[in-house]
């Protein structure tokens, strides 16, 4: 049993995704864990807390009157608790932690709580990308707690989009992955880079590619989890900033060039997911290039090429890791790229694959290492992806 021994808070809201928290609950507790529950009492309108305290085989705490007009005690529960998970976490409590409300029993005991907290937001699409909601994310983000979704699908409200609570067995494996995650990177220096870069043509307008940065995201927090100091240099994006890791945003190929290979040097694992511009236009005009009946020529000069550079200059002490994105014959051309730019491992996508590649949630890899051992995955999200991609890394740095 992978959770043996830990302890589990689950802080269930009012949304109608707290049906769930039942499953989770049984699904911790098949796992070995202890888990302690506290509802709201907007969650008591979607699932019953008679029926958590079955499942979870221990007291609910509704409120700070408790059993025999005794008093529940937040503080003591928060020091009792190895993991704080508010699941299903609506906008309202989370937007009520980021500010630090405390006008129920939950919130006392996520202000006193000192163990680690985990979120899984749920809630309907325009709710979690309203900025306000983003805004209260980042801002939990920053303050270290994890956020676990919410995946995209069915919401309640009829529309599909971000915002559904991520399945319990998604949610399980976050919290495996919480206490499981080892040390084995401690105190090594990482570097990544993520998402697209911008080559400015005028003021206004510039050449970029699809690429979210959500692979080097993901790639960069499962770094961390496994004790890595990670620096992320990161071309424009929407992501939240994850926390805990050394965050470079940069805009050009220029830009992402002079950041990447400053931190180069120090890096022990060095990884580059980035989509970087091939070319750049040769000069920016000053002013916005007005309209005209002649077809503009825009003249390209080739970007620095960074993993090319770092192949050339890497010690023996470094292991560099290139991404490949092959539209045919993708095989050969990814082993060929491994090779010419002096890579330890090289990670392949295909636009062929359905449901892999820029902009998706999930991801479908071919790693190939420097003896050309080459191994293949099923579609997966992105966040299993860069575990895969970080666990390979480990097994050959650590071999
Ligand atoms: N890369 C880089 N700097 C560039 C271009 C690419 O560091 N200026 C890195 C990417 O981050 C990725 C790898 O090189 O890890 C593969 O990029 P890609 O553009 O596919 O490779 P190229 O060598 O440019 O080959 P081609 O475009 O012909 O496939």
């Amino acid at each position: 049993m992978k959770l043996s021994g830990k302890k589990v808070l689950l802080c269930i809201t009012g949304s109608i995704a707290a049906y769930k928290a039942a499953d989770l609950c049984r699904l911790l507790i098949k796992e070995g864990a202890g888990v302690k529950v506290i509802m709201t009492s907007p969650a008591s309108s979607f699932i019953t807390p008679l029926t958590l305290s079955v499942v979870s085989k221990n007291t609910v705490y509704t409120d700070f009157l408790g059993e025999g007009g005794n008093w529940n005690n937040h503080v003591e529960l928060g020091m009792w608790a190895d993991l704080m998970l508010v699941a299903p976490a609506t906008a309202n409590i989370i937007s009520k932690m980021a500010t630090g409300q405390c006008d129920n029993f939950l919130l006392a005991t996520y202000l006193s709580a000192r163990c680690p907290v985990m979120i899984a937001p749920a809630m309907d699409h325009d709710m979690y990308l309203h900025p306000a909601t983003q805004n209260n994310l980042e801002v939990l983000s920053k303050r270290k707690h994890f956020i676990v979704g919410p995946a995209k699908g069915e919401l309640a409200s009829g529309l599909t989009g971000e915002g559904r609570l991520e399945e319990p067995e998604t949610l399980l494996k976050a919290v495996v992955d919480f206490f499981l995650t080892g040390n084995e990177l401690k105190g090594i220096n990482v570097l990544v880079s993520a998402g697209p870069t911008r080559e400015a043509i005028d003021p206004v307008r510039f050449i970029s590619n699809r690429s979210s940065g959500k692979m080097g995201f993901a790639i960069a927090e499962q770094l961390r989890s496994h004790g890595a100091n990670v620096t992320l240099v990161a071309g424009p994006n929407n992501l939240v900033q994850p926390y805990g890791i050394h965050y470079i945003g940069v805009e050009s190929a220029k830009q992402m060039a002079d950041a990447c290979l400053s931190e180069f040097t120090k890096s022990s694992i060095i990884i580059m997911s980035a989509a970087v511009a091939d070319y750049t236009p040769e000069v920016v005009a000053e002013q916005k290039i007005k309209k005209s009946s002649a077809s503009p020529n825009i003249v390209l000069t080739p970007s620095v090429d960074i993993l090319a550079q770092m192949g050339q200059q890497k010690k023996n002490n470094q292991f560099l890791v290139g991404f490949a994105l092959e539209t045919e014959d993708a095989l050969r051309h990814a082993i060929d790229k491994l090779k010419r730019k002096n890579l330890d491992l090289i990670v392949l996508n295909t636009l062929a694959d359905h449901g892999a590649g820029f902009e998706k949630d999930t991801n479908k890899i071919t790693l190939i290492d420097k003896k050309e051992k080459v191994i293949n995955f099923d579609l997966k999200s992105k966040k299993e992806v860069a575990a895969d991609i970080v666990n390979k890394i480990i097994e050959l740095t650590h071999a």
